[in-house]
């Protein structure tokens, strides 16, 4: 059953192995990350959800020029507009920080990602062969734009809840992002507290209540990991913590030796660096901030945060980077995306084989 689940979804996503590099926004998903992962045999994804349209198409061609394989384009779902805050208390608190790094002082940031709409035509011109979102669902027309072109859709869920919501949306799958991923919570249909259950879990109970594939993400490291997804019984899997610390992912540098040199017990769930709950290792920025009225609703705080990230991640300075890292980060690797790929389907194939000797 594990396995003609898996193979169906390969089919599905044009795929040998169902197994996803998860699409990972702020520059991660570099186009040679995207193409090694479906060059090897799985599903590169394309983290746009910060990118304007023009970047979009960039983006989607040169992964094109390295790949004739499928791949994955992935926006954020609109959050609907938030209560106006004033930026001033946040902006003050950076300003002490942007002294420290020598750069001049915050402005009053952007409000509103790039147009959604616009971002939703940039991809349907590039023709990925997955369309992937999280935050919420879409409108139904703009799921039928992609599923009439043949472009398979995916939503996020991070309880069952969501996952009834997006099987009776149309879509194709199901991503159960289980707790211990890296990144921002994908959570829609309540307080980001509902949508905290691990993906041991998680998978089997979405499992049961839709008809859809559902791919399992958070806290997927090794062949361990993706077997027991698959007894859970996953079609797939989606792991974004993993490839983080790939030769091609454009992880900053001292951000991939954070990942390799991280613990267990390293991370936390906070909103300091974009105002909407993520995981990411703790540091003294978010330490800082914990608790704090000031922190604008994302993404305005995720802007007013960027040059101080920016300048940090440059110098090589962790205390102001955003660390994402999903609770596996220990277990990452320092491999070449082919590398990392490959040993994961054998390191599965041996699990599985000797969980049945
Ligand atoms: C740095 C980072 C950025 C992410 N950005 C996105 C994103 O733009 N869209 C999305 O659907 N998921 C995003 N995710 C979540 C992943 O899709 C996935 O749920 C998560 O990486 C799985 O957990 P893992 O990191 O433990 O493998 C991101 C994850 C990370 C670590």
């Amino acid at each position: 059953m594990g396995t003609s689940a898996w193979r169906s979804l390969a089919a599905k996503l044009g795929v040998e192995q169902p197994l996803i590099q998860a699409p990972m926004g702020g520059g991660i998903t570099t186009p040679e990350l995207v193409a090694a992962v479906s060059n090897a045999g799985g599903l590169g994804s394309i983290g746009a959800s910060y990118l304007a349209p023009e970047d979009i198409l960039r983006q989607a061609q040169a992964v094109r020029a390295l790949t004739q394989r499928p791949f994955a384009i992935n926006l954020f779902s609109p959050v609907g507009p938030t209560k106006s805050v004033d930026p001033a208390p946040m902006l003050e608190i950076l300003a002490r920080y942007h002294a420290q790094l020598g750069l001049p002082a915050p402005q009053s940031p952007a409000t509103a990602l790039p147009d959604f709409l616009g971002q939703v035509e940039a991809v349907l011109a590039s023709a990925p062969a997955v369309f992937s979102f999280t935050f919420g669902i879409p409108s139904a027309s703009v799921l039928e734009s992609f599923k009439s072109r043949g472009i398979l859709v995916a939503g996020t869920a991070t309880n069952v809840q969501e996952a009834r919501q997006l099987e009776a949306s149309g879509v194709d799958a199901i991503v159960a992002q289980g707790s211990e991923a890296g990144g921002h919570r994908g959570t829609f249909a309540g307080p980001f507290e509902s949508g905290l259950v691990g993906t041991m879990a998680l998978v089997p109970q979405v499992v049961d209540a839709v008809k859809l594939p559902v791919i399992a993400s958070g806290g997927i490291m090794d062949g361990r990991g993706i077997a027991a997804a698959r007894m859970l019984g996953a079609s797939g899997v989606q792991l974004g913590t993993a490839f983080m610390t790939c030769r091609e992912a454009g992880t900053a540098v001292a951000h991939k030796a954070v990942l390799r040199g991280a613990r267990d017990d390293s991370m936390r769930i906070t909103r300091a660096f974009t105002g909407r709950p993520g995981r990411m290792i703790a540091n003294e920025f978010i330490t800082a901030l914990e608790g704090s009225e000031a922190v604008l609703p994302f993404p305005a705080q995720h802007y007013a945060t960027i040059a101080l990230r920016g300048a940090a991640a440059r110098q090589g300075d962790t205390r102001f980077m955003a660390l994402w890292a999903g609770q596996g980060a220990a277990l990452s690797r320092d491999v070449s995306a082919a590398d990392l790929v490959k040993a994961l389907l054998s390191e599965t194939d041996t699990v599985l084989r000797s969980a049945v000797e």
